[in-house]
């Protein structure tokens, strides 16, 4: 509730002047045993009503698995890389996600699906070939920086997903793959090609 004018002056107040007019405003937030009784079920029902309501939000999902530009069209991807980078990275990195049985349950599928737009707009290895080179180098240089300082894959993902946490060794394989491809492309390609510019 809010009293205005210095006439009515509670105990509670807060002034804020501005303009050399005093404004008041009362807090009125009393949280005691009464109001809970009156309100609390109210509150609990908007609530319950409100996840029901969520459910019928369906994220599109990211199973297209749409791949002609994937990483492995262009690069040598080893078995034993591929085998940390599937488990590891894909679900959030390519056009094919596996989805766990709670990814249906709202709003926990709405966050999943954030966390998948966010990844692949970052780096998606579906669409790997399909950016410049200088981007792929760059991406490249991404994966070696990220898998190194232990900030990828997500530790919110491996916390669920131990088959994902990468020992040192399995880190050591990415970074020196990952590495190997940019001396590949630094032979083929003329520097100023793999210089970055802004779009
Ligand atoms: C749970 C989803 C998830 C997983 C699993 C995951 N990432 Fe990411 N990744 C993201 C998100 C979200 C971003 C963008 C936001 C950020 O940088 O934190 C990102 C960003 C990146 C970037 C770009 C960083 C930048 O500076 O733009 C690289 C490179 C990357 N991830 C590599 C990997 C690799 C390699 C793996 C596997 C070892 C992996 N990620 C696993 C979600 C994930």
């Amino acid at each position: 509730m809010g009293h205005f004018g210095p006439d009515s002056v509670p105990p509670n107040l807060f002034f804020i002047t501005k303009n050399s007019v005093p404004l008041t405003f009362r807090l009125d937030f009393n949280f005691n045993k009464k109001t809970m009784k009156k309100y609390g079920k109210k509150v609990l029902m908007g609530l319950l009503v409100l996840v029901l309501g969520l459910q019928f939000v369906r994220p599109e999902k990211n199973t297209s698995g749409v791949s002609t530009n994937a990483l492995s069209t262009k690069y040598p991807v080893p078995e034993a890389v591929m085998a940390i980078l599937k488990p590891a990275c894909m679900d959030c990195h390519s056009n094919s996600t596996r989805y766990p049985w709670y990814a249906e349950i709202q709003p926990v599928g709405i966050w999943l699906a954030d966390h998948v737009n966010d990844g692949k707009k970052h780096l998606n290895f579906s669409d790997f070939t399909a950016k410049r080179i200088a981007v792929q180098n760059h991406k490249f240089e991404e994966i070696i920086e990220n898998v190194k300082e232990e900030e990828m894959p997500l530790s919110s993902y491996t916390w669920i997903h131990s088959d994902a946490k990468l020992t040192p060794d399995q880190r050591t394989l990415i970074t020196t793959w990952a590495q190997s491809m940019m001396d590949t492309i630094k032979l083929h390609y003329p520097a100023d090609s793999l210089v970055l510019r802004r779009k």
